[in-house]
């Protein structure tokens, strides 16, 4: 930037949009170390959002509009996340080219690659490195994105509903993993894996999970799960015929039941009944959950890569936050288990600190967004 500055010069604000919420994260890069300014949370009318696509453009628009009226939420530009079971995420191996010369191969090759017709889909790749073969070939390793082009248009019809251009377009799961483990698709801490180990992380909304697996710094799979929050709901709903509000609060209330403790809830609260079989029916649920998740994660390791286990998962999102899920996961996965802190790679300004700490768990997708706009 120029000491005269035409437009703000601001970096792109992370725009977050979920099932249940859309998300603002405002990040201020000064000397390097970037800072959250600001930080806002609206929620989405039900049924505007679907499986991560948005069906309704125009109530989206509304929820962005009205987040863009909380305070200290400014800019026009914004990033936004797409995240779906259509978004395609995977690494190849080509032999070795110049950029440019990559960018027209890609069209071609791409089709062998996604499930999606390709004049439907638009791509992205990153590259990732490259190396020579033990019989002397340079090789490249590119990881290709594909995303269908009506879930693009409909974001983009979204966030300029709402008076605001959208900068650029990533995958959720890279702005989680960008959160959570530190900024750049290629850096973060060498301590976090050991040889033949990976990381995951696991994000849990309401609508949607998303996972993904990252192995030698680089997030190498993703998988979008619709197991989530609202299914949990849906569980105690059905199970006790319940409104989904009141099945909402009872989850929240009952949670897992403490796997290590043998007293279950107080036999005199006049909800002990309907507290144990809300939790046995998030109990089925979770299971269900992990076998999908072990899945996912089985799925990856037979897969070429080098590493042979899941040594940790750090676990976000606003559903992460059910009692007791934690352990659950950890004995079902056989993996440590650790909470992500959205907050770990960055600094957080006196006008923010109260609503993120409020959102902490659902707070990596608009942060990790926004940390791609600064780096
Ligand atoms: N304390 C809690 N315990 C259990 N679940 C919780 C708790 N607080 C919130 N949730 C769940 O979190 C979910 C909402 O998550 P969130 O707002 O992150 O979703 P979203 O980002 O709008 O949706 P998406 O899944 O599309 O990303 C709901 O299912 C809600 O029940
Ligand atoms: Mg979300």
């Amino acid at each position: 930037m120029g000491f005269i500055s035409m437009g703000s010069g601001a970096p792109p604000v992370g725009l977050d949009i979920g099932t249940d919420h859309v998300r603002a994260a405002v990040l201020k890069s000064s000397s390097g170390s970037p800072t959250l300014a600001s930080y806002g949370r609206v929620d989405v009318p039900m049924g505007a959002v679907v499986d991560g696509d948005i069906v309704d453009p125009s109530a989206v628009a509304s929820a962005i509009r009205e987040l863009w009226r909380q305070p200290g939420i400014k800019g026009r530009d914004v990033v936004t996340g797409i995240s779906n079971q259509k978004v395609v995420v995977r690494l190849i191996d080509l032999p070795f080219m110049e950029r440019d010369e990559l960018q027209g191969a890609i069209q071609y090759q791409a089709q062998d690659y996604i499930p999606i017709p390709i004049e439907d889909a638009i791509l992205d790749f990153h590259i990732i490195g490259d190396y020579m073969t033990p019989s002397d070939e340079h090789m490249m390793e590119v990881l290709l994105v594909a995303a269908q082009r009506d879930t693009v248009e409909a974001t983009v019809a979204a966030v300029e509903g709402a008076g605001l251009r959208l900068a650029s377009i990533d995958v959720t799961s890279f702005a989680l993993v960008r959160s959570t483990l530190g900024s750049g698709l290629n850096v973060f801490s060498e301590d976090e894996e050991g040889p033949g180990e990976a990381v995951a992380v696991i994000h849990i909304g309401s609508g949607l999970t998303n996972i993904a697996v990252v192995e030698k710094g680089v997030p190498r799979f993703t998988r979008v799960s619709s197991l989530s929050g609202n299914q949990f709901t849906q569980a105690i709903s059905n199970v006790l015929n319940l409104t989904f509000d009141d099945a909402e609060r009872l989850k929240i209330r009952a949670g897992l039941p403490d796997i290590n403790a043998h007293v279950l809830a107080a036999p005199e609260d006049p909800e002990a009944g309907m507290i144990q079989t809300a939790q046995d029916a998030l109990e089925r649920e979770v299971n269900k959950f992990i076998a999908e998740v072990r899945r996912s994660l089985d799925y990856y390791l037979t897969q070429t890569t080098q590493a042979r286990t899941i040594r940790r998962i750090y676990l976000t999102g606003s559903s992460a936050q059910l009692a007791n899920l934690d352990t659950y996961l950890e004995k079902g996965l056989q993996a440590e288990v650790v909470l992500s802190d959205p907050l770990r790679f960055i600094q957080v300004g006196s006008g923010a600190r109260a609503l993120v700490e409020e959102d902490r768990m659902g707070a990596a997708p608009a942060i990790g967004l926004a940390l791609g706009g600064v780096i």
